[in-house]
Parts: structure tokens; sequence; C-alpha cells
């Protein structure tokens, strides 16, 4: 009998493991995403991504874009922010490059089977062009979450900055407060090679060089990485 619950034990605990990942999020399904305030593409397919070294406002608006497309259909085998739980390889490494993209194009368009089964499912006709390169866009730009952690007092002092500034402050003070967090996010490199990573600082110090009324909103994204 020990033996029987010996091996019955184990299956158990990896239906239990499995179970969350597989139903947890509930969209299983691929997702078409949002793609509203991206440049348009042309209809042909690009080999690289257009946006790599986007400067300003499409490349931040790729980001956030990115990070939607990519949480409700890839996050759940590839991980949270991209950092790979061991179910899926870890994409922030899948190199910045012309053969990186081909490889990330292949997969993402026609997914992967194995011996039948469908490892991961393609999403070719259900992403369109900006949905894909922003995804790709957001996967290559993603800093090392470790050093992020690193930097948490440095980063805490900076969030408490950025919600104590008034919503109507003037510009010259939001202005000022977006050059330090750029220079404080300016210290991180993207995993992938990319030209720049792209943290919660510099999507706040973005937020803020459009006025302070944006001050909360970018409070609350910095926040969001203290929670861990
Ligand atoms: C159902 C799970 C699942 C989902 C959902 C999924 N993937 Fe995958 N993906 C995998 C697995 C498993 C592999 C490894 C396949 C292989 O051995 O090449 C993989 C491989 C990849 C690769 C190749 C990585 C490498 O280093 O070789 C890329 C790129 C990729 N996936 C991107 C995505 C993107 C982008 C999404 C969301 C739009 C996504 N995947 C959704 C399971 C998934």
């Amino acid at each position: 009998m020990t033996s029987r619950i010996s091996k019955t034990f184990p299956l158990a605990v990896s239906l239990a493991l499995w179970a969350p990942m597989a139903l947890g999020h509930g969209d299983t399904a691929p997702q078409a995403v949002d793609t509203t305030g991206l440049p348009e593409l042309p209809a042909e397919m690009a080999s690289e991504n257009p946006w790599r070294e986007a400067d300003g406002a499409v490349l931040f608006k790729a980001v956030e874009i990115g990070a939607k497309g990519f949480n409700s259909n890839c996050a759940r085998c590839h991980g949270l922010e991209a950092i790979s739980g061991g179910l899926a390889p870890d994409l922030r490494f899948l190199e910045a490059s012309d053969f990186g993209d081909e490889w990330y194009l292949d997969r993402i368009l026609h997914g992967y089977e194995q011996n039948g089964a469908v490892k991961m499912p393609p999403f070719e006709g259900i992403l369109n062009q900006q949905a894909i390169w922003a995804i790709r866009t957001y996967i290559e730009t993603r800093p090392d979450a470790d050093e992020l952690a690193a930097q948490g007092t440095e980063i805490a002092a900076l969030h408490d900055k950025v919600k104590a500034l008034p919503p109507d402050a003037g510009a010259d003070e939001a202005q000022a407060l977006a050059a330090e967090l750029e220079s404080a996010g300016s210290g991180f490199e993207a995993l992938s090679g990319a030209p720049r990573a792209v943290t919660v600082l510099d999507q706040a110090a973005h937020m803020l060089r459009s006025g302070a009324s944006h001050a909360p909103a970018a409070a609350e994204l910095i926040h969001g990485v203290l929670r861990k």
C-alpha cells in the first residue's frame, strides 16, 4: 500500500501545481490585443522589430501595449513579466537581433507542436502586426529584475517623491522629477542586448513629462515593482 501512496502523491502534487497555470487566468484562448495609439505598419509583415530604435512616445506606447498583450497571451507559460518559472523558455534572453526576430516571428505565428501535442498555440490571424511587435518590444526591453530589486531602497525613495508631487505642481517641478527618474532608470540594461531597457522608472518619467497630474498613476506604476 505504501508504494501505491508514494506513487500517487507526486501525481496529485503536480496536478495541483498545474491546475492554476492551466485554468487560473481564465483566458487560456489566445486573445486579440487593442493596438490603438501605435503607428500603422505596412500590410506586409516586417522581418525585424520596427520599433527597436524607436524613441519617446512610440517606444513607451509599444511597451505599454506589449505588456498587456504579453500578460493576456504569453505569461501563463512564459511567466509574469517574462520571468520564466520553468514551463517555457525565458524570453528576456532572446537576442534583440534579426536572428532573434526571425525565431520570435516563427514561434508567435506558428506556435510549436511536439509529437502531435500543442506546446504553444499559433497566434497568426489573432494578433495583428502591431500587437506582435509591441509584445516583442516589451520582451526585449526587460531589465534584469534582480538588479532592479537590488536598487529597492533608491526606487522606494523615488516612489515617495513622485507620490508627494501635488497633481497641480508646475511643469518645472514635474520635468525635474522626470529627469531624476530617467537618470536612475538609465543604469539598467536590457537582458536581450536591445539598445535600451525600459523600467518602471523610465515609464513613470515619461508619464510625468506630460504633466504632474500623472503623478498618482506614475507612483502606482513604480509601486508595482516594490511590492515584490
Ligand atoms: C501554452 C503555453 C505557451 C503559450 C501560451 C505561449 N508559449 Fe511561447 N513557448 C512555449 C513553449 C513550451 C516553448 C518552447 C518550444 C520549443 O521547444 O521551442 C515556447 C517557445 C517560444 C519562443 C522561442 C523561445 C526560444 O528561446 O526558443 C518564443 C519566441 C515564444 N515562445 C514566444 C511566445 C509569445 C510571444 C507568446 C504569447 C503571444 C507565447 N510564446 C505563448 C509555450 C507557450
